[in-house]
């Protein structure tokens, strides 16, 4: 710790200030709870941010994507083949996409951010098993990491799972530290580089891992128009969860852990191969 840079010392949060991290990361958890339901077929992901927008407000938060670097709403929507960024619109969700909503919060002036990848209705194999892969790479990489740990420990257990699984990594959007600021120092690449292998995670310091993992190639395209989608260059889905976490002298604490969202170890289930599978079992009963 002697040798640790002053620039790294600044990313130490006092007791108190981790306490209020704790309170940002709940409250946005709250939120992704009461969104849950809502994500379904037939509605638009306008008609959500919206949702997202009132509820911030009236709980009397602030949501902080809205007007940061002139982003227009105040979660982010990606759907399919949209790895990150896309903006709530008047398109209506249909059976058989996968939406990543992406919230974050500034609650007293603190960060909360966290999103999860939700089915709607019944979806492809492939959708089923990139998202399968992008919840298990982000709880296997929170199992990897200890007080102190290289932040290429993250990039080192997730690029390896999602090649063994067929999938690829992104490697132009990253996780951050986060705190009174969106994003803080350290970068967190969800692949080993040389910056990640020098950056620690100390007690103290607060950061999200969030791996956004593609069916197909790793490229991305962002969107001329609009400025923010990113898209796979290829047309192949994509997906994400993201959690806030603080590093503590027991190791990693999830701060935007849910009630009624997925748990480390769920399995996403596909309702086609569920009825298939039950199909199976009554002929052979
Ligand atoms: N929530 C995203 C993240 O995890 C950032 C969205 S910035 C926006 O870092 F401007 F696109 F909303
Ligand atoms: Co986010
Ligand atoms: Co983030």
């Amino acid at each position: 710790m002697k040798s640790m840079l002053k620039k790294q010392k600044k990313l130490i949060l006092t007791p108190e200030q981790q306490d209020a991290m704790r309170r940002a990361g709940r409250v946005n958890a709250r939120l992704m709870d009461y969104i849950r339901p809502h994500v379904k077929a037939g509605v638009t992901t306008l008609s959500i941010d919206n949702l997202i927008h009132s509820w911030t407000i009236d709980n009397g938060h602030i949501p902080a994507t809205l007007g940061y670097q002139n982003y227009p709403k105040s979660c982010c929507t990606s759907i399919n083949d949209v790895i990150c960024h896309g903006i709530p619109d008047e398109y209506t969700l249909k059976d058989g996409d996968i939406i990543n909503v992406d919230i974050t919060t500034i609650v007293d002036g603190w960060h909360g951010d966290q999103s999860e990848t939700f089915f709607i209705g019944d979806v492809s194999e492939q959708r089923r098993a990139v998202t399968q892969c992008a919840f298990d790479c982000l709880y296997l990489a929170i199992d990897a990491l200890t007080p102190g740990s290289r932040v290429s420990t993250i990039g080192e257990t997730v690029v390896p799972e999602a090649h063994r699984r067929g999938f690829t990594v992104v490697r132009e959007y990253v996780g951050h530290g986060l705190g009174r600021a969106f994003h803080l120092d350290p970068s967190i690449p969800h692949f080993p580089n040389r910056q990640s292998r020098i950056d620690r995670l100390y007690p103290g310091m607060c950061f999200t891992v969030e791996p956004m993992i593609n069916a197909g190639s790793r490229y991305t395209r962002s969107d001329k128009v609009d400025g923010w989608t990113v898209r796979t260059k290829d047309g192949m889905a994509s997906a994400q969860f993201e959690h806030t976490l603080l590093m503590t002298e027991d190791g990693p604490e999830i701060l935007t852990q849910t009630e009624y969202g997925p748990r480390k170890g769920h399995q996403f289930e596909c309702l086609e191969a569920d009825r298939a599978g039950e199909k199976a079992n009554a002929e052979s009963t």
